[in-house]
């Protein structure tokens, strides 16, 4: 039988051997465990990612050495929490490259994110007849909200197709731009199909008709580097537990003027300036979207996952990612019968694949018993399933602590699940 390695060949081996991968992996504890006896193989990173030391430390040392409340103490610990979690969020601000902090809102994750614009944004803009763009592969995260608003307002929803190597059709997409359209909602990277859309192509041609945009960032922050002030858009969305951060914990990006003209999300304390029973006062950016207390822990860890990296290089990790991708797909793609679904010719380390007669959820548990963990279902996409006519994938997403060995033993775990259930 041949190995992954037999397959691949070419001038990538170099760049995967120079990746220092083995010392990388020794920063991720969880990854040096075992699952059904056998070496955990983690390919699930799509849905969340595995989480270094450091970050780790830092939520550790939030809690046992500074925790406090934010913005209200006048005691020791509260400034330090405060000057922590300010501190996480100008981290966030360079990471992003947006031109001020005011500009960086803490949120859940991904999901609120886009509920954030979706309700503050979308109900004060759309109105009855009015619609909004997105595209055939969105996340349910960057559809459910948008149809809701819709509904509520009477507004109606397009969505530009797809090819069947799973790109935006670009002219179909220009053509749904309307003189009604009032905002593009678009995903930066498929978490299903790995595709990286030509968002800053599709930001200008949203832009010559004055509609603003957001990008669903959520798949895209762990492997393209994010220059929101080159991209232009209104609004960028990212959930920091898949890039190596805490769960609990996002980031809205929103162009300070437009987050300024919007009305708050969510009331309660510290997005209020003054509070009488007859009027409230709202705060100033960015805590005006802030209502709570947030996720402090989450933030400092979150800026931790930033500075890990940082260190290691978004070049570096894209560079690495994308030979492990070529390596896989080569493996992949050599297994009779297995087909690949979404083959862009911009794609980060994300690979859906179905095998006739095997279902993927089949292919998932027999995986699991090898110590592989891979995610099967329809991703949270069932319309870009419906599209592509089938029902679910088995999904390999690859990180940075991937290694060639890794792919091997999926490619061997397939073979498996081939000869019991094919
Ligand atoms: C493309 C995309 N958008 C949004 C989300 C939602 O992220 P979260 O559940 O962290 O809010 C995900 C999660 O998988 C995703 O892949």
């Amino acid at each position: 039988m041949s190995t992954a390695r037999d397959v691949l060949n070419g001038p990538g081996l170099e760049r995967l051997i120079r990746f220092p991968v083995e010392k990388i992996r020794k920063d991720f504890p969880l990854l040096a465990t075992a699952v059904h006896g056998k070496p955990l193989v983690y390919l699930d990173n799509a849905a969340t990612s595995q989480k270094p030391q450091a970050v780790i430390d830092a939520e550790g040392l939030f809690y046992s050495r500074d925790c406090s409340n934010i913005h209200r103490g006048v005691h020791e610990l509260s400034e330090r929490a405060t000057k922590c979690y300010e501190d996480a969020r100008a981290k966030i601000q360079q990471f992003l490259n947006a031109r001020e902090s005011r500009e960086i809102i803490f949120v859940r994750g991904a999901t609120e994110a886009i509920n954030l614009v979706a309700s503050s944004y979308g109900r004060k803009h759309v109105e009855a007849g009015d619609e909004i763009l997105i595209t055939a592969m969105e996340h349910h995260s960057n559809i459910v909200p948008w149809q809701m608003l819709c509904e509520e307002k009477g507004a109606r929803l397009r969505v530009a197709p797809v090819n069947d190597r799973g790109e935006v059709i670009f002219e179909e997409f220009e053509k749904l731009l309307g003189p009604r359209t009032r905002l593009v909602a678009v995903v930066h990277v498929s978490n299903v199909l790995g595709t990286i859309n030509p968002v800053r192509k599709m930001i200008e041609a949203a832009h010559r008709r004055n509609v603003p945009v957001l990008v669903d960032g959520a798949q895209a922050v762990p492997h393209v580097k994010i220059d929101v002030q080159a991209l232009d858009c209104e609004f960028y969305a990212f959930s920091g537990h898949k890039l190596y951060g805490p769960t609990g914990v996002g980031v809205l990006y929103g162009k300070a003027d437009v987050l300024d003209a919007m009305p708050p999300y969510q009331g309660g304390g510290d997005m209020i300036r003054s509070v009488t029973f007859e009027k409230t006062l709202y705060n100033n950016l960015p805590y005006k979207f802030e209502a709570g207390t947030p996720n402090i822990a989450g933030a400092i860890g979150l800026a931790a996952a930033v500075d890990y990296v940082n260190e290691l290089g978004l070049e570096n990790i894209a560079a690495y990612e994308d030979e492990l991708l070529a390596y896989a797909t080569r493996a992949l793609a050599a297994i009779p019968g297995l087909r690949i679904i979404g083959t862009a010719q911009e794609k980060a380390s994300v690979i859906s694949f179905v095998i006739e007669g095997i279902h993927p959820h089949d292919m998932g548990t027999v995986l699991d018993q090898e110590g592989i963990a891979v995610r099967t279902g329809h991703h949270c996409a069932q319309p870009l399933m419906e599209r592509f006519k089938i029902p679910a994938t088995t999904r390999a997403s690859l990180a940075f602590y991937n290694t060639e060995e890794e792919i091997d033993a999926l490619v061997g775990g397939i073979q498996k699940v081939k000869e019991l259930l094919g």
